[in-house]
């Protein structure tokens, strides 16, 4: 496992790591979810990501108590959670960032996962309605509490971005180090347009989300939807369109004579093609089997195959022009 700088940061993460989403408590018990992170920390990973939605709460619940049962040194992993949907409807308690639900949301995630400190927290969106500089406000003060080490953002525009950090170099407060974006190779876009100069300027750090469009960019699509797959799972007509639409199947079809030619499968191909971006610092996977994990984990390896001819050949397939890689 290679280790990356998360951002400017003098933390070093694993390039690939585990979330929580969909998986743990739905599809995944405490001892599975030990189990799969297990193999994660075996194979070097030490990110592991979750978030306060996640199956309202119980998300949390089950990665504290598998980190229980696997009674890991607390120093040697890294921990994280995101705060903004909430877990209830209240007028000041869904879809913010005042200063009152992120001081009580992170008490909750703490005392889901029965941690005294996570080591990121996200603002999991954006919140047009209040004014950043209590955002930036209690984050700071999160961390000077020592509840959380660092802080980050989650699917925020650049501007929101650099404004945060401005309002914290304005009042000398701890600044937000590190986005986490959605990033694949259907959704490709985050690191062009005005991401592209702010990635180099800021020198912030990107833990990229659905590496695999949810399951799509394995090729168990290919052949209709399988019974125990997320897209059979309920709520989740969204991905039942895209992993039954035909231009995305025969992107898929296309992508796996790629791997055949390179030894490997679709999804360490697919991984691979994220860990090629200098800008990434870690690729968040996610398993509901330990099967997927072990595979998923060999992609590092595949990651050097990937030459610039190689690269070429997948633009081609997902039909990108050289100037939108720019
Ligand atoms: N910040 C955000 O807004 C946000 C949003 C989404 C996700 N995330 C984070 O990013 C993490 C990863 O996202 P993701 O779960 O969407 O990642 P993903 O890699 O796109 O999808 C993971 C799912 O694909 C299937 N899969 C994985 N490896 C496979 C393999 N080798 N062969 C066949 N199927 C395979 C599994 O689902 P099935 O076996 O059930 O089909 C697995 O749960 C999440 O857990 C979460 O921590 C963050």
């Amino acid at each position: 496992m290679e280790y990356r700088s998360l951002g400017r940061t003098g933390i070093k993460v694993s390039e690939l790591s585990l979330g929580s989403w969909i998986t743990f408590k739905n599809q995944v018990d405490v001892d599975a979810a030990a189990e799969i992170m297990a193999a994660a920390y075996d194979a070097g990973v030490n990110f592991f990501d979750n978030a306060e939605a996640y199956a309202g709460g119980k998300s949390e619940e089950v990665m504290g108590a598998a980190l229980k049962k696997l009674g890991w040194r607390r120093e040697s992993y890294l921990v994280t959670t995101k705060i903004y949907w909430g877990l209830q409807d209240g007028v000041n308690e869904s879809n913010t960032l005042n200063r009152k639900r992120l001081i009580e949301g992170i008490n909750g995630s703490l005392k889901r996962f029965q941690l005294d400190y996570v080591d990121v927290l996200y603002c999991h969106r954006a919140d047009k309605n209040t004014p950043i500089e209590e955002t930036v406000w209690a984050m700071h003060n999160i961390i000077e509490w020592g509840k959380a080490m660092y802080w980050g953002t989650s699917m925020w525009s650049a501007a929101e971005i650099v404004e945060a950090i401005w309002v914290a170099e304005k009042h000398h407060l701890h600044k937000p180090v590190v986005e986490q974006p959605v990033y694949n190779l259907f959704e490709r876009g985050h690191f062009a347009g005005e991401y592209a100069r702010f990635y180099k300027e800021y020198g912030y750090g990107s833990t990229t989300f659905s590496p695999l469009a949810s399951g799509l960019l394995s090729g168990k699509y290919n052949a209709g939807i399988p019974d125990d797959s997320r897209a059979a799972t309920t709520n989740m007509g969204w991905l039942k369109e895209s992993v039954t639409n035909k231009d995305n199947l025969a992107k898929v079809q296309a992508l796996e004579s790629v791997a055949k030619e390179l030894g490997c499968t679709i999804s360490q191909l697919s991984l691979a093609w994220c860990l090629k971006n200098p800008f990434v610092s870690t690729v968040i996977t996610g398993a509901s089997r330990g099967s997927q994990l072990h595979e998923n984990m060999k992609a590092s390896e595949v990651a050097p195959k990937l030459t610039p001819e190689i690269l070429e050949r997948i633009d081609k397939i997902f039909g990108v022009k050289e100037e939108e890689e720019e």
